[in-house]
């Protein structure tokens, strides 16, 4: 069955967010090291930024590395930094002309030169583009991000420039690494893991959670169409009541 024709077009999340998980475990059950994993989800990033290029997704967001994977082994973090630089580089043509945007989110001040080098000749190259805008959470956690907002915050309050009255959810979000991008209406895990594990903390108060079994390597755009469709059959109440969905736009005002 061709699950791409079972998607209603008007009906698309405008920000989807990926957990890529099992590329470790994907690995190690073939007898590989485990950046043979890493190696082999570029695949499934590829078919999953084409496949929300194709379909009209304004927002992809991809946790690439967390906070929390700086602790892993120092081959593994040097494995992953040098598979970003060279996945970044070989796809940066690519990626400009599916007319698609590369940002990034996280601590990128954190990553090795090389890696942000790449990366920001990448965003540059391809910040004028008006299609798919892809967003990277590099050396990102929601936890870190909500505690820098937070210690930003403070400064302006101590320069004069933020009056603490004036806080409220709306402010708070202007501080975030995503002040410009909506919140994500779903989020994909794969690997069987039901966790967030510190992924945009804030920004998923009201994202539609769905989790694969696939391990990521083999996630490919059926397994993504899958997600969508799951997706769409959901009722998505924001708090309110079934009825009054529909009569009017229903936004979350936090
Ligand atoms: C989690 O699997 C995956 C990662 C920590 C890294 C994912 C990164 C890529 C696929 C490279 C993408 C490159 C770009 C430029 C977007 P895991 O190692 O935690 O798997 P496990 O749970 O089986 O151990």
């Amino acid at each position: 069955m061709d699950l791409k024709k079972l998607i209603i077009k008007d009906k698309l999340p405008r920000h989807i967010a990926i957990i890529m998980d099992g590329n470790g475990r994907w690995a190690q059950s073939r007898g590989n090291m485990r950046v043979f994993g890493h190696q082999n989800g570029v695949e499934s990033v590829k078919q999953v930024v084409e496949a929300s290029g194709e379909l009209g997704i304004e927002y992809l967001t991809l946790y690439a590395f967390s906070t929390e994977n700086w602790n892993r082994p120092r081959a593994e973090v040097d494995a992953l930094m040098g598979l970003m630089v060279k996945t970044i580089e070989a796809q940066t043509e690519s990626l400009h002309e599916n007319n698609v945007r590369l940002t990034a989110i996280g601590e990128l001040d954190d990553l090795p030169p090389a890696v942000k080098k790449q990366l920001q000749n990448a965003m540059d190259y391809t910040s004028g583009n008006t299609g798919l805008n892809l967003v990277l959470a590099l050396s990102y956690s929601g936890r870190w991000e909500i505690t820098s907002a937070l210690k930003t915050i403070i400064e302006e309050i101590q320069k004069g420039n933020v009056d603490p009255g004036t806080i409220d959810t709306c402010l708070i979000e202007t501080y975030l690494n995503t002040s410009n991008i909506p919140d994500p209406e779903l989020l994909i895990r794969t690997s069987g893991e039901r966790r967030i594990s510190n992924f945009m903390l804030w920004q998923l108060a009201y994202t539609e959670l769905y989790f694969s079994q696939v391990l990521w390597p083999d996630f490919r755009k059926k397994d993504f169409y899958e997600a969508i469709i799951d997706f769409q059959r959901r009722d998505r109440r924001f708090g309110r009541i079934k009825e009054q969905l529909g009569t009017e736009t229903v936004k979350y005002q936090g």
